[in-house]
């Protein structure tokens, strides 16, 4: 994932990626995450490379819109590919509330329509600005909760979280808190999916590989099936 003002650099540094396609992995539903670096992205063609969902980025902090989401989210929609926007967490500069709101009003909520996936919670490092954004372990954990309940209540379904096993032990304490109720989006860059937070058995979507053959953006995977998916969007 990238976000608007980050250090490209820092991203350079950490963009070793691998493009594992054990058969083992082959049947699962795969898809791909935007954001305004790709551009408007041709969903018609990424389905004709087997994507089966999306997710777009709608929104960071309490300001940003990203300028790209709506025309990625109808091409997707008009491709026929369940799609879903996710939120670029700022814990340091609002409420988890203040954000959860303002995602839902700008492309992240969700209905129980068949197509719309639950809106991600993308929380993660970011290389511009302090570490854990200077927010304690059990501070973190009461923002995720905040914005996790808001949109729970606005739309009865908790958002998924996408983060890394090392981002959540070092910003959340390894918080067990969220396994029973919140789907699981892991990033990690390699053939396997490696040590998963605590809290959650499995991972729901895995993040594999930041380019790929599937499309633009980065690549992602389903642990589950196709029909397993369509229920994620039936909530
Ligand atoms: C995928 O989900 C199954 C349960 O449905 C679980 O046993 C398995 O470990 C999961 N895979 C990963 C990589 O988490």
């Amino acid at each position: 994932m990238k976000f608007a003002v980050a250090s490209l650099l820092a991203f350079v540094a950490t963009a070793v990626s691998a493009s594992p396609t054990l058969e083992s992995r082959a049947s699962k539903p795969k898809g791909i995450d935007v954001s305004h670096y790709q551009g408007t992205v041709n969903f018609a063609a990424a389905k004709a490379n087997g994507v089966s969902f999306a997710f777009i980025k709608a929104t960071e902090g309490h300001t940003y819109k990203d300028p790209s989401f709506s025309a990625n989210y109808v091409a997707a929609t008009n491709a026929g590919i369940l799609r879903g926007g996710y939120h670029f967490a700022h814990p340091d500069s609002s409420s988890g509330a203040a954000q959860a709101n303002f995602f839902l009003a700008h492309g992240g909520g969700w209905s129980k329509d068949g197509r719309t996936l639950p809106g991600a919670l993308d929380i993660e490092y970011n290389p511009s600005g302090s570490k854990c954004y200077g927010l304690s372990a059990s501070a973190m954990v009461a923002w995720i909760k905040d914005f996790s309940n808001t949109y729970h209540s606005h739309t009865g379904v908790y958002p998924i979280i996408y983060t890394t096993t090392d981002w959540w032990k070092t910003c959340t304490g390894n918080s067990a808190a969220f396994g029973n109720t919140n789907p699981l989006w892991i990033a990690h860059y390699a053939s396997s999916i490696g040590a998963l937070p605590a809290g959650w058995g499995f991972t729901t979507f895995w993040q594999y590989a930041d380019k790929g053959s599937l499309g633009p953006g980065d690549q992602d995977e389903f642990n589950g099936t196709l029909e397993g998916l369509k229920k994620i969007a039936l909530g």
